[in-house]
């Protein structure tokens, strides 16, 4: 498995649902980021499911090399 594409280097400000579950790409990959739209197959990649505990503003990782997948932590300031 080789490292995720960097679909970004700055996070997706995503409005949430309470109990609504979400697909994030890891991959890079998809054209629907933040999410997963198939394009991972046969990179070895899967989505990460995210179910939002409240109705709010997120922000998922664009990077894809966060150690909070799939949120944001910061780690894209230094790639
Ligand atoms: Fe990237 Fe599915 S398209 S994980
Ligand atoms: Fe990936 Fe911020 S966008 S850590």
């Amino acid at each position: 498995m080789s490292d995720p594409v960097v679909a970004s280097k700055t996070p997706y400000s995503t409005q949430v649902e309470e109990g609504k579950s979400y697909f994030w790409c890891a991959c890079g990959r998809s054209k629907k980021q933040p999410f997963c739209d198939g394009s991972h197959k046969g990179t070895g990649f899967t989505p990460v499911k995210y179910t939002a505990e409240k109705t709010r503003t997120v922000f998922f990782c664009g990077c894809k090399h966060s150690g909070k997948k799939p949120l944001c932590d910061g780690t894209h300031a230094k790639l």
